[in-house]
């Protein structure tokens, strides 16, 4: 009996309501080591999508995690992220994926950041990565987790890792990129990399998660 407890809280299944496989990568390399099994989405066919029309990165990350929730009957986990630039008025903030327009790729949407913001100097710069993680649970309740990572916007895209807007990204304190950095020097400063080290906590202490890993 207490063995079979002892399995049920430690080990945890949750969906991801995502299909972007590198969030999926990226989130189980930040998770590796814990008795957290992550499920993707193609676990379930049919799934809907469920359209980003928030007005902040917690509305959306919400609306996903508890529509996936209610559909999978799962404990589901969903993020949204973006780039808030102070001197553009936060933009594009959750506009980020489609900056330049529906179906912008990442390479549009980091010219159109670099064209903006032509002629700004020093402060005006300062820009911020943004991650809500939200966590919803069959029954219906829900927890989010905000994470911040502070830096400027470069004058010219440097570096080849990462995505979206990495190239033009330098966390405060470094003149490297983010793109410029290795995966795991990024986690350790990053939005999701903090949103997910909350979340984490929270895991561990409501449901006894185990396991080592020197991110958290
Ligand atoms: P979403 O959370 O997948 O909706 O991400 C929205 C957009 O924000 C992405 O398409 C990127 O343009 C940008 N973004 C979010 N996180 C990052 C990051 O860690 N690096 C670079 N761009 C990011």
């Amino acid at each position: 009996m207490f063995f079979t407890l002892f399995i049920i809280l430690s080990f945890m299944e949750i969906v991801l309501a995502t299909r972007n496989n590198r969030k999926v990568r990226e989130i189980s390399r930040i998770f590796r080591g814990y008795d957290v099994r992550f499920l993707s989405l193609d676990a379930f066919p049919g799934c809907p999508d469920v359209e980003e029309d928030g007005k902040t990165f917690r509305q959306n990350a919400l609306k996903k995690a508890v529509s996936i929730a209610r559909f999978t009957g799962c404990t589901a986990i969903a993020d949204d992220s973006g780039l808030e630039v102070m001197a553009l008025g936060r933009a594009p903030g959750v506009f980020s994926a489609r900056y330049a327009g529906k179906g912008a790729d990442d390479r549009k949407n980091l010219m159109k950041l670099l064209r903006e913001m032509r002629g700004l100097e020093g402060e005006d710069r300062e820009a911020r990565f943004v991650c809500c993680i939200a966590i919803a649970f069959p029954d219906g309740s829900y927890k989010t987790f905000t994470g911040y990572a502070k830096g400027e916007i470069a004058k010219k895209p440097k570096g080849f890792n990462g995505f979206g807007y990495d190239p033009v990204f330098c966390p405060a304190g470094y003149d490297l990129t983010f793109a410029q950095m290795t995966a795991s020097e990024k986690d350790r400063l990053s939005h999701r990399g903090k949103a997910l080290k909350k979340l984490y906590i929270y895991l561990k202490n409501q449901f006894f998660i185990h396991g080592r890993n020197d991110l958290l």
